[in-house]
């Protein structure tokens, strides 16, 4: 398989996911990074792109030029990877789609709803693009694994799904009016950060995972969303009820003032015959208790979790993580890139999915803000 070459938009320098991605990339030597805009500072865009071995022409002024420069060219990207921050995926995206370039978006799918639909219509007009929207918690073994166990029948039908991501972005810094733009910079901003910051930011990893372990999709919900304070004014936690189409119950929190919270992400699904729990801070485990049986610990890649051992890549017992899961989600596309139409399964998250993730945010905005129940 050819390595594929790479474009990447964002992820700068102090960007902590630009640094993920560029190992997610080169992780398992299918693309190689050639071009670049870091950075809306093209001074600073220039020198980062040139500490990371870019040849300093291709690293470009904004996303429109390196678009248009690298399609002129033999060896221009085939590939572009999008890090910045939410309010500019759609149109990114959309120009590379339009230039038959695939594309890897960081997540949320789109900063708000309208954004979501026009981008996914978009998608899925060309046949010729691959995208894939990098909700990495998906690409874990044992998140697959449960997947897996929830398709065969394992945990009989859904009936409840609880979903927890809490941290605390205060970082111990006491947050006034004064120093709020220092310390949340553009995530108070809902031309950047879009609709919801809690639901964009967090959330959106949370109503994924719902839908990816389980395969269902919401139907209606009510939402109660805190912002910061009276003066702060964004999102910033967000208690959810969910309907799903098959009747289970959904209890969703997402925050981001949850003192001592430290990358909280916790998923539990009950069936008629059982249930599992995944802990994202333990990921190599999970938890499955049938309705008779004791607690079983499932180990990743060990005995009956043979599933999980195609998306790991060291042996059971050696502790595997955030930066292998990344890294699936980079390996399977460039897969399905080469592969071009062959009917292979890949696992990893679609523009559907994102499209269902904007449809539940916005939901949880407007039922908040009417304190109604809403479809979405
Ligand atoms: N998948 C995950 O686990 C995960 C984790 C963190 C962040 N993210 C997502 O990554 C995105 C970025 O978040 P962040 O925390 O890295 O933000 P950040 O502010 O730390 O970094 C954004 C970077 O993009 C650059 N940038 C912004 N607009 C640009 C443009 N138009 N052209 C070129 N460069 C531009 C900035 O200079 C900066 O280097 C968000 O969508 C966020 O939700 C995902």
């Amino acid at each position: 398989m050819k390595k594929l070459r790479l474009g990447i938009v964002g992820g700068g320098p102090g960007s902590w996911i630009g640094h993920v991605h560029r190992i997610a990339s080169r992780f398992d030597d299918k693309y190689e990074i050639v071009a670049g805009v870091f950075s809306r500072n093209f001074k600073v865009n220039q020198s980062f792109g040139v500490s990371i071995g870019i040849n300093k022409n291709r690293c470009y002024k904004d996303f429109k030029q390196l678009c248009d420069k690298e399609k002129k060219r033999k060896d221009g990207i085939e590939v572009i990877a999008i890090m910045t921050p939410p309010g500019s995926h759609q149109v990114i995206a959309e120009l590379f789609i339009k230039n038959n370039i695939h594309v890897i978006s960081d997540k949320p799918f789109a900063g708000t709803l309208p954004q979501a639909k026009k981008l996914y219509k978009t998608i899925i007009q060309n046949k010729k693009i691959v995208y894939g929207l990098t909700h990495n918690y998906s690409a874990y073994p044992m998140v697959r694994h449960a997947k897996k166990l929830i398709e065969d029948k394992k945990l009989g039908n859904v009936e409840y799904i609880n979903v927890e991501y809490v941290q605390d972005w205060s970082n111990g810094v006491k947050v006034t009016a004064k120093n709020a733009k220092k310390v949340f910079r553009w995530k108070l901003d809902k031309k950047i950060a879009g609709v919801s910051t809690v639901l964009n930011e967090i959330g959106s990893h949370a109503y994924h995972l719902c839908n990816y372990i389980t395969g269902l999709e919401g139907k209606s919900l009510f939402a109660d969303i805190k912002k910061y304070s009276k003066k702060i004014k964004f999102d910033t936690n967000a208690q959810v009820f969910i309907n799903y189409e098959n009747g289970a119950k959904g209890l969703f929190w997402a925050s981001t003032t949850a003192k001592g919270g430290i990358y909280g992400l916790r998923i539990r699904v009950f069936g008629s015959k059982g249930s599992l729990e995944w802990v994202q801070n333990d990921p190599n485990y999970l938890k499955y208790s049938s309705e008779t049986g004791a607690t079983k610990i499932l180990e990743r890649g060990f005995n009956e979790s043979n599933f999980s051992k195609s998306f790991s890549r060291i042996k059971y017992g050696h502790p595997e993580g955030y930066l292998s899961a990344f890294s699936n989600l980079y390996k399977e596309i460039a897969l399905k890139i080469n592969l071009k139409k062959s009917k292979k399964r890949f696992y990893f998250p679609t523009a559907y999915e994102g499209l269902l993730t904007a449809k539940f945010i916005d939901g949880c905005v407007k039922s908040s803000s009417k304190k109604k129940w809403v479809q979405f």
